[in-house]
């Protein structure tokens, strides 16, 4: 099976936000933000593995800065890195200024995918080769993650987690 590279994957959602999106103080929901993300990294997803795919998990969501209407959100999703049946995307969400046009990172966030065939289940798919400096950190600490998530949704026995052993040692 080829290899793939994360910009094999890269997926960018460009779209503002909507009053029918905000909250009392008028920013963008949270939940709004986290469906934009799941959707642009579904896609990534599926460019990596050409399969049908499902969130398996989310691991990670930081929401670092407000989101106020009107504004211009781009979501950007790759793939950091797969391992057999799974796939690790890393979600960077930005915002720009309307009269500078300069972006600014407002939210991040982690998922799990599992390619699966037409009954669900679990596929092999393609390997990641990671080419930049930022990509071959996140490909590097991406087995960490997974274990971390595999430990907190009770699939993986803390003793099992070697690398997370390896952060304390
Ligand atoms: C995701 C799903 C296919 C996994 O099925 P499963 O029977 O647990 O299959 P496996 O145990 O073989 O796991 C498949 C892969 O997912 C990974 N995985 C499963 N749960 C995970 C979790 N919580 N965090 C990280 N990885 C996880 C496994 O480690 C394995 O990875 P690998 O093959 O790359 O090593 C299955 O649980 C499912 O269909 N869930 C519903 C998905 C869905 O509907 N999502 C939309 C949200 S409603």
């Amino acid at each position: 099976m080829d290899s793939r590279t994360p910009s094999d994957s890269k997926t960018i959602l460009t779209d503002l936000v909507l009053p029918s999106e905000t909250n009392p103080l008028g920013n963008l929901f949270g939940g709004e933000l986290l469906a934009r993300m799941d959707r642009a990294a579904s896609i990534a997803a599926r460019r990596h593995s050409r399969r049908i795919v499902v969130t398996a998990s989310v691991n990670h969501v930081a929401f670092n800065r407000m989101i106020a209407l009107g504004s211009v959100v781009t979501v950007e999703a790759k793939i950091s890195r797969a391992f057999k049946t799974s796939m690790e995307v890393i979600i960077d969400v930005w915002i720009e200024d309307r009269e500078s046009g300069l972006k600014a990172q407002a939210n991040e966030a982690i998922y799990t995918f599992v390619a699966v065939d037409e009954q669900g289940q679990p596929v092999p798919v393609p390997q990641v080769v990671p080419e930049s400096d930022l990509e071959k950190q996140r490909y590097d600490a991406a087995l960490r993650r997974k274990q971390l998530s595999l430990v907190l949704a009770g699939k993986m026995k803390p003793a099992e987690a070697t690398e997370l052993k390896a952060l304390f040692i």
